[in-house]
């Protein structure tokens, strides 16, 4: 585990953008995995900027994303699919049959989980996935529990996930009570792990979470397993860790 302190998002954003646009410039097949939430909107911005200069392409990479809420239109602009597009899609040369995300509007959820997975064995290994981390624990939407799911599922947001995604609503009822994710042994495949927490709310679970017990009831603990974990603190999250 490689563990990185920024004093400021400026370094962060660079780093975070700076490993990525690393691993495309010398395997631009790569396949991405992608999360939303406000924590990678600065590394997001910095691979904007790299691609608009000319130093990467996205042309023959790959990405997945990590999760959709359940029940929201695509085109709801609190969808992952809109966040996606807003801050990176529609900026770069992905083409859109290269680009992933779990469609929570399906009709049948349970089967979007089964093909997003067989897509997922497809491109056979993520290799970098970038992942945020909840106040609670979570990677993903795989929220604490009693044991976790290797594939992609569909999960019952906890009430502590909703209230704090809340804020990019207008009330608390509208946050979708369920979501589609990939699972912790998925998430574990990957061959890199790019885990990015920021601000003073995540000093104490990122500092349980990679150096406490492993243990379900705080999924990101079990990244403690991964041979390839790279953790990009803020200064404030990583208080703890000093
Ligand atoms: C988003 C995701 C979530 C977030 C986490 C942190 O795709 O998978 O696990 O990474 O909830 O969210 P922010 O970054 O908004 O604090």
């Amino acid at each position: 585990m490689n563990i990185l302190t920024f004093r400021t998002n400026q370094e962060l954003n660079a780093a975070g953008a700076g490993i990525i646009t690393g691993l495309i410039q010398t395997n631009p097949r790569a396949v991405l995995g992608l999360a939303t939430g406000s924590t990678p909107i600065g590394i997001y911005e910095e691979l904007v900027s790299s691609f608009k200069k000319g130093l990467v392409s996205f042309k023959l990479a790959t990405s997945f994303n990590l999760d959709e809420y359940a029940g929201l239109p695509l085109d709801h602009p609190e969808s992952y699919h809109a966040y996606m597009d807003q801050h990176l899609f529609r900026h770069i040369d992905m083409p859109a049959a290269q680009r992933h995300i779990p469609n929570g509007t399906a009709a049948d959820l349970e089967a979007e989980c089964r093909r997003y997975d067989l897509l997922l064995e497809e491109a056979k290994q993520i290799d970098l996935q970038i992942l945020g981390l909840g106040h609670n624990g979570h990677i993903g939407f795989n929220e604490p529990d009693q044991s976790l799911n290797s594939g992609t599922h569909v999960v019952k947001l906890r009430e502590s996930t909703r209230q704090a995604n809340a804020r990019f609503f207008d009330s608390i009822e509208q946050v979708p009570t369920h979501a589609l994710t990939m699972g912790v042994g998925m998430i574990l495949k990957a061959k890199t792990i790019l885990l990015v927490v920021r601000g003073k709310d995540k000093a104490e679970i990122v500092h349980e979470a990679l150096t406490g017990p492993i243990r379900t009831e705080i999924p990101a603990s079990l990244l403690q397993t991964h041979p390839n974990l790279v953790v990009l603190l803020d200064e404030e999250a990583g208080r703890c860790f000093h």
